[in-house]
């Protein structure tokens, strides 16, 4: 991680940023598309978890017994907002397969922008766990905003937002409402358009990521 704002962290990895370029040109196929998303799930989820608890267990190798680390307490929470969300799933769930999945239906009204709740399904127990809400874009940020107001109406206080791109008008919009909720990206990119999509951004992702147009 290299550059870092106000509860913002850029991830300048070359991997991330090199297949970040590859999924904004417009001619890159779905399935490629798709592939690159959970490609870069992964390193985001590396960097997102690196400063997770460690505890100290005793184990014993076929050489000797130790003392060694384990990461302590209960397990992550995913929380895609669907669709495009989803695409980031499985990548984060190769590198932690035990976390535990909240799925939260958002969409946002392409005239009004604001975003419209369609599905809710969270583990039980959100206050004794770390969130972190995974959505490719952060654009005007209703969406996120709205996915991270109802994680804490349902008792959540350990949040943490993972997307691939932002818009700078989205982090100024979420920081301003969640100022407790640090949010990871690999581009905070130059302006939203009239019509709400990130400039240059990469187009619409669940459109991209499914296909669907
Ligand atoms: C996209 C994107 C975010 C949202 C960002 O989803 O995946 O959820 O827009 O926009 P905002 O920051 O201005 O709220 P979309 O509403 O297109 O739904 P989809 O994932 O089902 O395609
Ligand atoms: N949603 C997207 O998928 N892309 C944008 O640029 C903005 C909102």
């Amino acid at each position: 991680m290299a550059k870092s704002m106000q509860g913002v962290k850029v991830c300048d990895h070359p991997l991330v940023q090199h297949k970040l370029t590859l999924m904004r040109d417009k001619d890159t196929p779905t399935a490629t598309f798709r592939a690159l998303l959970r490609e870069i799930s992964m390193l985001l989820c590396y960097e997102v978890t690196r400063d997770l608890e460690l505890e100290r267990v005793e184990i014993e190798t076929p050489v000797a017994a130790m003392t060694a680390n384990k990461v302590a307490g209960k397990k992550l929470v995913f929380a895609p907002i669907l669709r495009a969300g989803v695409g980031l799933l499985d990548g984060m769930l190769d590198l932690v397969p035990s976390a535990r999945v909240a799925h939260i239906g958002l969409y946002r009204d392409p005239k009004t922008l604001t975003a419209v709740e369609y599905y809710f399904k969270a583990p039980s127990d959100l206050a004794e766990r770390m969130i972190i809400v995974i959505d490719p874009m952060l654009a005007t940020a209703g969406t996120a905003v709205a996915a991270v107001e109802r994680l804490k109406e349902r008792g959540a206080n350990n949040i943490r937002l993972v997307c691939l791109v932002a818009a700078p008008e989205g982090v100024e919009h979420f920081r301003a409402n969640h100022p407790d909720v640090p949010i990871w990206t690999a581009s905070v990119d130059e302006k939203l358009n009239d019509h709400g999509y990130i400039v240059p951004g990469l187009g619409d992702a669940g459109d991209r990521l499914f296909g669907t147009r």
